[in-house]
């Protein structure tokens, strides 16, 4: 059976790169994974007031989301060296669900592209971070980062650029071993 992988972006443009590089990563999938991704900008901000008379539906779908898939693909731009905030407000509010948040023992990877030339590393080092406090199982690598991506894309965002697609596919190869390896010692 194959494993179902849930995709999330941390972009809400409409052209949005990481979206791009999310739907490629797809592509490169090996037969044992499918993609599916997620919408989650109906997701309110985060406000405990909020959440104390009731966890908003956008949210409940969305953990739903992540506790049914085997694993989990993010494709994230930077924000000013960090998360982009949609998707920090996301993961804030899927983290204080009880009795478990859903990314407990999840494998993840994750890929990020942006326009300058770091391909969003700091921002994938605090994502780490974040899915570290979550207990998590962050694939180590390969890990992605797609740096001035509108070199690496084409105007209809395909992505073009052939060491990339390489190391993406390199990437879920290496994230189905992953996915494997993790479900064998917390199944
Ligand atoms: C608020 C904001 C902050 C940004 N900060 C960074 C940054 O710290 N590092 C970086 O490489 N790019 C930064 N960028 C540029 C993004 O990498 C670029 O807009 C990227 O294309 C966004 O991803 P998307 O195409 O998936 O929307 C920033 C963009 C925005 C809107």
């Amino acid at each position: 059976m194959a494993f179902r992988v849930l995709g999330i972006c941390g972009s809400l443009r409409e052209k949005s790169y990481n979206m791009a590089a999310l739907k490629a990563a797809g592509e490169f999938m090996p037969a044992d994974l499918s993609l599916t991704i997620t919408q989650f900008a109906d997701i309110p901000l985060y406000n405990q007031d909020v959440q104390d008379k009731g966890f908003p539906a956008p949210v409940m779908r969305l953990n739903k989301e992540v506790l049914e898939a085997d694993a989990i693909l993010i494709a994230s731009p930077e924000y000013n060296y960090s998360v982009s905030g949609v998707l920090k407000n996301a993961l804030d509010w899927l983290s204080r669900i009880q009795p478990a948040q859903p990314f407990k023992n999840k494998p993840v990877a994750i890929i990020s592209a942006t326009g300058g030339p770091l391909g969003g590393a700091r921002n994938q080092y605090e994502l780490r971070k974040i899915l570290g406090c979550f207990e998590a199982h962050v694939l180590a690598r390969p890990e992605i980062f797609i740096g001035m991506e509108q070199t690496k894309f084409d105007a209809e965002l395909k992505l073009t650029d052939e060491p990339t697609r390489k190391i993406l596919g390199d990437q879920m190869k290496a994230f189905a071993d992953h996915i494997t390896k993790v479900k064998k010692g917390f199944a």
